[in-house]
């Protein structure tokens, strides 16, 4: 089955507060997005990878991608408002026979290869899987004045993490949906079970973090530094 990678990457990444998007945010030398492509597009997945940007940094994505991947052919798609508007963008400039996407943060450097494969096994097998992981802590659900108003079951709660993998009919039908319905979410395998589809969880791993915070990204260079991954 043909496998396309979607790399939402049109964040201005505020909380990081850099000058740059933060996808092209040096890290050790070499820019965010860069570093997740080199480990999110697995082989098996050879077409182009789609890219969502912001579009009046679309020079600048234009050419880190250049110098860092010369042989590389990708398609550069205009991010959106809210990051699923970014990924609704990006589903349109798929290959028109492209049957599984890949949709993985740039945010994410340091997926393991195995987790993206895992996904993709699943996709195929159930039509929509996400990259999780168990959480360890137990958590809290607070109301609007910060009183803990109740204490989900730590055994059934997964911490949220990419690549959410799909058929592509799949999330296609989820995102007219929500379209539709001004529904908006942060994730999309949660788009996909919030119109009643099945969606597998597959075990991620703590260095899958997301690169939010400046103290994300001190880690991500000591990540680098000492060789953790
Ligand atoms: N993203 C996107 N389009 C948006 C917002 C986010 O493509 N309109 C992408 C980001 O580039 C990132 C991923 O979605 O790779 C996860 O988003 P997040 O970590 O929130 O990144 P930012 O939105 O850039 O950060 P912040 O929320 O701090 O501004
Ligand atoms: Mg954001």
């Amino acid at each position: 089955m043909k496998a396309q990678l979607l790399v939402p990457a049109a964040g201005i990444g505020t909380r990081l507060g850099a000058e740059v998007p933060k996808a092209l945010t040096e890290i050790e030398g070499k820019p965010l997005l860069v570093r997740t492509l080199e480990r999110a597009a697995i082989p098996e997945c050879l077409s182009p990878a789609v890219i969502t940007i912001p579009p009046e940094s679309r020079e600048a994505f234009d050419a880190a991608l250049r110098a860092w991947f010369p042989a590389h052919a990708y398609h550069l798609a205009a991010g959106g408002r809210e990051r699923q508007h970014s990924v609704a963008n990006g589903l349109v400039a798929l290959d028109a026979d492209t049957e599984i996407v890949i949709i993985h943060d740039a945010a994410r450097p340091f997926v393991p290869v195995e987790a993206v494969r895992a996904s993709v096994e699943a996709a195929i097998a159930y039509g929509a899987a996400t990259v999780a992981i168990p959480v360890t802590d137990t958590i809290l659900e607070g109301d609007d004045a910060a009183f803990l108003e109740r204490t989900p079951e730590r055994r059934k709660l997964w911490a949220c993490q990419t690549p959410q993998t799909f058929r592509v009919t799949v999330i296609r039908e989820a995102h007219a949906r929500a379209a539709r319905d001004d529904m908006l979410l942060t994730d999309d395998a949660s788009l996909v079970r919030a119109y009643g589809g099945k969606v597998k969880l597959v075990l991620g791993s703590p260095l899958n973090f997301k690169i939010t915070t400046p103290a994300d990204l001190q880690l991500a260079r000591l990540i680098i530094r000492e060789g953790l991954t």
